[in-house]
């Protein structure tokens, strides 16, 4: 299925770890419904059954040796797998696809956390995603040191959940994914939008509805 023949809307949330942007996506799902229309949620690495395997070989711990390129192809190759069988069979049915990080998430760690450059991950992108671009970008910022700390108390609340391969990394590797999200919000100002998420949830979200509700009333009178 080709992208031109697109209905719906596509809305990332993108943000460091331990911004909350899965609980603002939650909450600007439910609004949508409230509101009557359809929505998917998606989340990367993952999304799909086949694509939920390749998420569990990139988070795993034990997984110490995969290499960076390894690392951007197995991103992508989740990523291909949503896009072919989730994400453009709902926009081509109108729906209001949300998904938990896209591919900013691999310019903002593989590309400049890891250094491998924005060009490489674009050149995939072109082959993965099919020209897919999200019509908004909702990034959740927050300073790397509180959001690692949040992250790691989320993950020792809930047990069974050990800290994954990505959230071990060095704080350096974070502080640059989160510079490179600040970079990505200079460059389009139009689609990226960053939000403060250093307040309750429910204040964040109005941040959130703001830019959707906008992009909303754009596309309805287009
Ligand atoms: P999550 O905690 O939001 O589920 O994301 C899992 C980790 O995967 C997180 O540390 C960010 C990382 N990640 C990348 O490094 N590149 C990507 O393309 C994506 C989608 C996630």
């Amino acid at each position: 299925m080709s992208t031109t023949e697109r209905r719906g809307l596509f809305i990332t949330l993108e943000g460091p770890d331990g911004s909350g942007k899965s609980t603002q996506m939650r909450m600007l799902g439910e609004r949508l419904r409230g509101e009557g229309r359809a929505v998917l949620e998606s989340a990367e690495p993952g999304g799909t059954p086949i694509g939920m395997q390749v998420r569990r070989i990139l988070l795993d711990p034990a997984n110490q040796e995969l290499c960076p390129t390894t690392e951007l192809l197995l991103m992508f190759a989740a990523r291909a797998q949503n896009v072919e069988q989730w994400i453009l069979p709902a926009l081509a049915a109108g729906k209001v696809v949300l998904s938990d990080r896209f591919t900013d998430s691999t310019l903002v760690y593989q590309g400049a956390g890891r250094g491998l450059g924005p060009d490489v991950v674009k050149q995939i992108d072109r082959i993965a995603c099919h020209g897919l671009v999200p019509d908004l970008t909702i990034c959740v910022d927050i300073d790397t040191e509180s959001g690692l700390a949040r992250a790691h108390a989320r993950n020792l609340e809930r047990p069974g959940r050990k800290e994954s391969r990505l959230d071990e990394q060095a704080i350096e590797f974070h502080h640059k994914a989160r510079a490179a999200y600040h970079r990505l919000a200079e460059a389009e100002p139009d689609r990226v939008k960053l939000v403060q998420g250093d307040a309750a949830p429910e204040v964040v979200a109005e941040r959130v509805w703001q830019h959707v509700s906008s992009l909303l009333r754009s596309a309805a009178g287009a």
